[in-house]
């Protein structure tokens, strides 16, 4: 029997600035790597459900030839832990927001440079409230979080 195909939930809180990037990251590295995998995003938050991506992501993502746009913003649900392999936080409060709704049983739960050697219990922050070089810290973090996730589920 083949393993089931590896599905990719990233989440942060609002889910315009930094699981949208992440999972651009994720699609990229893994179409570089020749890994089929599925990949999506979400917040822990309401507030953004619907909205595109922040305009400062959607241009951090343009810059490294990736185009957002077109994804919305979605709050997580209980239900994720059993459609996703893997539900990926990109900081410890949506981490632990994540473990109080998490079936037993359900979706391996981590933080993404958790996947990152030496970066263990490293949060990607929260580029919100800051100006656009916090998008471009963002968009490294993120892709080495990614590569590292793909070498990890490639093995
Ligand atoms: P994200 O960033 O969690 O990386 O999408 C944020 C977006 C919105 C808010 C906070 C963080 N907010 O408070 O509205």
């Amino acid at each position: 029997m083949s393993a089931r195909k590896p599905a990719i939930l990233f989440v942060c809180l609002g889910n315009i600035c930094r699981s949208p990037l992440a999972e651009a990251a994720f699609r990229a590295e893994a179409a570089r790597a020749g890994l089929d995998a599925e990949a999506d995003s979400a917040g822990t938050g309401h507030w953004h459900a619907g909205e595109p991506p922040d305009r400062r992501a959607q241009a951090v993502a343009r810059r490294n030839g990736v185009d957002i746009s077109g994804l919305r913003a979605r709050q997580v649900e209980r239900a994720d832990f059993d459609r996703f392999s893997h539900v990926v936080a990109l900081d410890r409060d949506n981490l632990a927001a994540l473990e109080r709704i998490r079936p037993e049983g359900s979706a391996e739960l981590s933080l993404l440079l958790d996947h990152v050697p030496g970066r263990a219990g490293e949060p990607v922050a929260d580029p919100y409230y800051g100006g656009d070089e916090g998008f471009d810290r963002t968009w490294a973090d993120v892709t080495a979080g990614a590569r590292a996730l793909v070498s990890k589920l490639g093995r």
